[in-house]
């Protein structure tokens, strides 16, 4: 437990309120001076977290934030295969040990994204064609160095991301086509081997509600359970849009999962619109903020929530859904939405 985790579990369980604790969250707003995401979450005993991505570390307003509201990161680009492999055999953790440095000098955990997916890939491993041993070795190896490289230094590995197709039958990848489903169990054995200590996870996204994907996973854990493959959690992305509705059996999802005895955890969340945003529109994806971190709250095992970036600044959206966007608890100039209100409200409701 960090130090800002244990002073706010301390002083919620004293019932006392943390007036000592340098202040925080935006205070213009008449919601009054605030303690920060990271320590409302604490106090119930999660994280809340933020991605963010290297070349973000040029502006200085966006990362004090990120510093001071957020007790969890992920890196949302650096520690993927095309940047941590790009040669055969040649490994650059530059990118990866950038975000990793601002995370321990700010007191945030470090939830590691990802060992194995099939996007992001580097040149040469999707032009070369291999046979199942040498695909095998290749993987093995990608896993061990990365793996072994944060031995020790982060909280979680994302060790296989969006392994299934929509229906529940397994994505067709480069790994599923070429080594058979066993891929899986594989990678997260190597990722033990490598960092014992790392809270192992699957993650994907359209999992939030019950249905043919999440039943695939639900399925596909119980039997590793059953094998004593080494895995700690589920990753529920949340890359939600308001044009399609909220998943209303989130919670229940959540909980049919912690019940098999791992973790649960929102690793990515973030509530995309149609543009132009209006009142309207942000007072819903406010109540979609609450509604999922409320989700989670009731959830003993549900360990946090990552948003996926925490300021429409730097949010994907754009680039991959025209026409869409706003989807972050911050504005574009970095100033809180009505979501960042109700999540804080959420946290503290439940942290009392
Ligand atoms: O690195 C190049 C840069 O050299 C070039 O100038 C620039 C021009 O577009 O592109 C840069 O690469 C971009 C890369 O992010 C790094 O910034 C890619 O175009 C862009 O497609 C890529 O997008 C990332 C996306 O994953 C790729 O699928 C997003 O930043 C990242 O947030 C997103 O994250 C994923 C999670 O890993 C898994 N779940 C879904 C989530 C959203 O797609």
């Amino acid at each position: 437990m960090s130090y800002r985790h244990a002073l706010a579990a301390l002083t919620a369980a004293a019932g006392l309120v943390l007036a000592s604790v340098p202040a925080s969250a935006a205070t213009a707003d008449g919601h009054g001076p605030g303690r920060t995401l990271g320590e409302l979450a604490a106090a119930t005993h999660r994280y809340f977290g933020s991605a963010t991505d290297n070349p973000e570390f040029t502006d200085q307003a966006y990362l004090d934030i990120l510093g001071r509201e957020f007790d969890s990161t992920t890196a949302g680009n650096a520690l993927k295969w095309y940047a941590t492999e790009p040669q055969q055999g040649v490994f650059d953790f530059t990118q990866g040990d950038q975000v990793l440095d601002f995370a321990r000098r700010h007191n945030m955990s470090f939830r590691a994204h990802t060992l194995v997916w099939h996007n992001q890939l580097p040149d040469w491993l999707t032009s070369g064609t291999w046979t199942a041993d040498q695909l095998r070795a290749i993987l093995k190896n990608h896993i061990t160095q990365e793996a072994r490289h944060y031995r020790g230094k982060v909280y979680s590995w994302d060790v296989v991301n969006e392994a299934f197709n929509e229906d529940g039958t397994y994505r067709d990848t480069l790994f599923y086509r070429t080594l058979g489903p066993g891929y899986i169990a594989d990678a997260l054995r190597w990722a033990h081997q490598a960092d014992p200590h790392a809270k192992l996870y699957l993650n994907d996204y359209n999992l939030e509600a019950v249905g043919p994907k999440s039943d695939a996973y639900y399925a596909l854990v119980k039997s590793l359970k059953a094998q004593h493959v080494p895995i700690d959690g589920v990753g529920f992305q949340g890359h939600l849009a308001l044009q399609y509705g909220y998943p209303d059996t989130l919670r229940q999802n959540l909980q049919r999962f912690a019940d098999l005895g791992l973790d649960v955890a929102i690793t990515e969340l973030d509530v995309r619109m149609i543009l132009p945003a209006d009142a309207e529109k942000l007072a819903t994806q406010a109540k979609w903020y609450a509604d999922v971190t409320k989700a989670c709250l009731a959830v003993r095992r549900c360990v946090g929530i990552t948003v996926w970036d925490y300021t429409d600044k730097y949010s994907w959206i754009p680039a991959v859904f025209t026409g869409e966007g706003a989807a972050l608890p911050y504005d574009e100039n970095l100033a809180p939405k009505p979501a960042y209100y109700a999540i804080r409200d959420a946290l503290k409701a439940a942290g009392r």
